[in-house]
């Protein structure tokens, strides 16, 4: 009954269950029982110091009003440069538009690109926004299997089969949440060829880009002939711990530009002005900071994964890249779901159940591993102990 007062697209949409296991924790902390976050995917490292006092600075010199719905020009100027430097794709400013974080970008593709009925290809498990708007655009979904045989990289043989004349998205995501798999270069390549001249656009989710323990990633948009044909989605959360700050961006071709400054526009007119003063100090500043993180992050990934394997029932892959442990737990018998409950309640594990990130997803769980070492080996102990009593 109630239903009948929204909007019926609103029955489509999905969520995150990050969110939800968080909520779920921090209501069992307050009834003062001791949990370890490995469910939200954020590094739990503070904003390097010289973006905050950037940010400070510009507030003091009045960078509080409005910016261009497609952002500041010196930031899309420095993120240009960046994406030159670190993806080796030739962006034009123009080509530019700065948003409220990352998560938009996936939004103004759909937005832009996506009718009824057409076919979109996507990870799974993967990112859930993805499929969330998949349904909300009433696209059809076209999954792809992720799997740990194959080191949680997209089969591009399987994705080529997938591809037919309704398709109109592919959706990469590499480094990828939810296995911290990376894709090869060769992988980028054969993508580029299965879908080149086809009239396909590639979202290509490279959030966690600067996460990586060997090698470096390709961005598809570097091959040519690509560059018109994808959206790179990019930001600042992850490499420079700016989750909060809400600042990200997208390159496409300067047309898809303009749509994308439309939306904004027609939603958040423009992402705060000492924000995006504060990104060109992330962009152009010292990179230490994030070099230190990635070290850190790379222990923790050691620890957690070494400890994962050594525990029954359990096998865990090395991540190549992002925050993220996959563990297969299917030798403990019981589905993910039942097991990321568990662990919350009888161990004060709070983790994500694989199958939050698609069907393939059953059977393993998501570690965030965005936490200390000292926490790292607490909870270790504690998933050894609680498994023992299953
Ligand atoms: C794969 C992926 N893409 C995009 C995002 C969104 O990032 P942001 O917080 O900048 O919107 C996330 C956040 O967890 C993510 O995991």
């Amino acid at each position: 009954m109630l239903n009948k007062l929204y909007a019926d697209r609103m029955a489509l949409l999905g969520g995150e269950s990050a969110f939800e296991v968080l909520a779920k924790a921090k209501a069992l902390e307050a009834q003062g029982k001791h949990i370890v976050h490995f469910e939200i995917g954020e590094p739990d490292f503070d904003t390097p110091k010289n973006i905050v006092e950037a940010a400070k600075k510009a507030l003091d010199e009045g960078y509080t009003h409005y910016a261009p719905s497609q952002g500041y020009l010196p930031l899309r100027e420095a993120i240009a440069e960046y994406v030159k430097k670190y993806k080796n794709v030739d962006a034009d400013p123009d080509e530019v538009v700065v948003v409220p974080g990352g998560k938009p970008v996936m939004y103004y593709t759909f937005m832009a690109l996506v009718n009824a009925g057409d076919e979109v290809i996507y990870p799974n498990p993967g990112f859930p926004i993805y499929e969330s708007l998949i349904h909300f655009l009433q696209a059809v979904p076209v999954p792809v299997d992720i799997k740990e045989e194959n080191d949680f990289r997209l089969d591009v043989n399987e994705l080529k089969s997938k591809i037919t004349s309704r398709t109109k998205l592919i959706i990469l995501n590499s480094p990828a949440n939810p296995t911290g798999g990376v894709l090869t270069p060769e992988d980028i390549n054969a993508v580029a060829d299965a879908v080149k001249g086809k009239g396909i656009y590639v979202l290509s989710d490279e959030i966690y880009e600067r996460i990586v323990y060997s090698g470096n990633v390709k961005s598809i948009a570097s091959i040519p002939g690509m560059k018109d044909w994808t959206i790179i989605l990019d930001g600042f959360s992850k490499a420079y711990a700016m989750t909060g700050w809400r600042l990200g961006y997208s390159i496409t071709n300067k047309e898809l530009a303009q749509k994308f400054t439309a939306l904004m526009t027609n939603s958040n007119s423009c992402v705060a002005t000492f924000t995006q003063i504060a990104g060109i100090e992330a962009l152009t500043g010292p990179q230490d900071a994030v070099s230190e993180m990635v070290a850190e992050f790379k222990k923790r990934r050691d620890i957690i994964v070494n400890g994962l394997n050594s525990i029954r029932g359990i096998s865990c892959k090395k991540p190549e890249g992002a925050f993220y442990a996959f563990p297969n737990i299917t030798g403990t018998g019981i589905s993910s779901k039942e097991l990321a409950d568990f662990l919350l309640n009888n161990a004060g594990v709070a983790a994500l159940s694989g199958e939050s990130f698609g069907s393939c997803g059953e059977g393993y769980l998501r570690l965030s591993y965005a936490n200390s070492i000292d926490n790292i080996e607490i909870a270790l102990e504690r998933i050894e102990k609680a498994l023992k009593r299953l």
